[in-house]
């Protein structure tokens, strides 16, 4: 993990501690602030490394399927189970499940990880008898699990069981010179992947870069020194400020309309010149696309990056919210270096 500030090393000196004791560890910190890269030098730097570290996002798996996924089904016990299929917590036996975006888990699946939490027994589906698992549970959320206590989407008992040991990590806009360094970094991995030779970035990147606000954090920075890298044939490369935040990574092609013409009625002077050259089918089509980019962007930016609490702006249930996400390629939980670049 890199960083030189004084909140990333705080930060990083509590993971090395946290990493010696075998017991639940709760990360918190913004969208791309680097929980998953945390959770894996807690399990790599302690006494499971060698044991498997089983990374699973709970807010991409359907409610219905949580259960399964986690716990395992015996054969029989619904109309689909041909064979016994052991869960996630099995798969981990002898390291780490590492359960990202905890505050998505349904809470009947809560009380079923609380009881995992207190004696390591957990039941498959269909499965007569309890089992026993040596799991060790790292938790991360972005969302503040106190308010969603207090909403009645998370149970204080499993909070409390969470809470043994909690670090959180800090904002990239509050780790000053480390901008600089991980960008240097990203350039590194971008040479050796993509063999295209060294560069580095004008100084005047980082005369916005050290004012911005880095609502998609880490994982922000490393999308525009990748882009930036593989955009410019340069060695010195000048990378803009993204302006507004990730409306650039709606789909490729669309044509940005001011706010008004998408929020307004299509009874606006320039619509009907706008329209006439498609058919409505066609017309209504992307006028609908640039609504639901132009919202979700708006309400991601309104909520920080926080995927939970654009859902809740937007006023829709967050798996649906999140779909919209993907749908429109503005899910921010992808990686760079995960795929391929908008
Ligand atoms: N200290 C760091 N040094 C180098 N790279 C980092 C660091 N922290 C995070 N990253 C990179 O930033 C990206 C986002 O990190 P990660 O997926 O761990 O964030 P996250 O907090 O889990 O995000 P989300 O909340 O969206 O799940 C990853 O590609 C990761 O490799
Ligand atoms: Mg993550």
């Amino acid at each position: 993990m890199i960083g030189s500030s004084q909140s990333f090393l705080e930060a990083q000196r509590v993971i090395e501690r946290f990493a010696r004791c075998d017991v639940p560890v709760l990360i918190e910190g913004e969208t791309g602030t680097g929980k998953e890269l945390a959770a894996r030098a807690i399990h790599y730097g302690g006494q499971r490394s060698s044991g498997p570290f089983v990374p699973v996002n709970c807010g991409a798996l359907p409610d219905a399927l949580v259960d399964n996924e986690l716990f395992g089904h015996k054969r029989g016990a619904f109309t689909d189970a041909h064979i016994e299929q052991a869960g996630l917590i099995a798969h981990a036996s002898g390291g780490t499940l590492f359960l990202d975006e905890v505050d998505a888990l349904p809470l009947k699946s809560q009380v079923i990880l609380l009881r995992f939490l207190q004696d390591h027994q957990y039941r498959p589906l269909g499965a007569p008898e309890s089992r026993h698992a040596d799991v060790r549970l790292i938790a991360a959320t972005n969302a503040d699990l106190a308010e969603r206590v207090e909403e009645g989407e998370f149970r204080l008992d499993l909070l409390f069981r969470l809470r043994i040991l909690v670090v959180t990590l800090p904002p990239l806009r509050e780790r000053d010179r480390d901008i600089e360094l991980l960008a240097d970094n990203f350039l590194h991995v971008c040479a050796q992947r993509f063999g295209n030779g060294d560069k580095v970035l004008h100084p005047a990147t980082f005369d916005w870069m050290y004012r911005y606000d880095w609502p998609g954090n880490i994982r922000e920075l490393e999308t525009l020194i990748c882009r930036g890298y593989l955009l410019s044939d340069a060695r010195v490369i000048e990378i803009g400020p993204p302006d507004p935040f990730i409306s650039d990574r709606c789909q490729p092609g669309i044509v940005h309309l001011q706010p008004a013409s998408l929020y307004g009625s299509l009874r606006q002077s320039e619509a009907p010149a706008m329209l006439a050259h498609e058919d409505f089918k066609t017309a209504k089509s992307r006028v609908i696309t640039e609504f639901e980019c132009r919202y979700l962007a708006d309400a991601l930016s309104a909520a920080g990056g926080n995927v939970t609490k654009a859902a809740r702006i937007a006023g829709k249930e967050r798996r649906a919210f999140g779909k919209l996400l993907k749908k429109h390629g503005l899910a921010p939980a992808q990686s760079a270096f995960d795929g391929p670049l908008r």
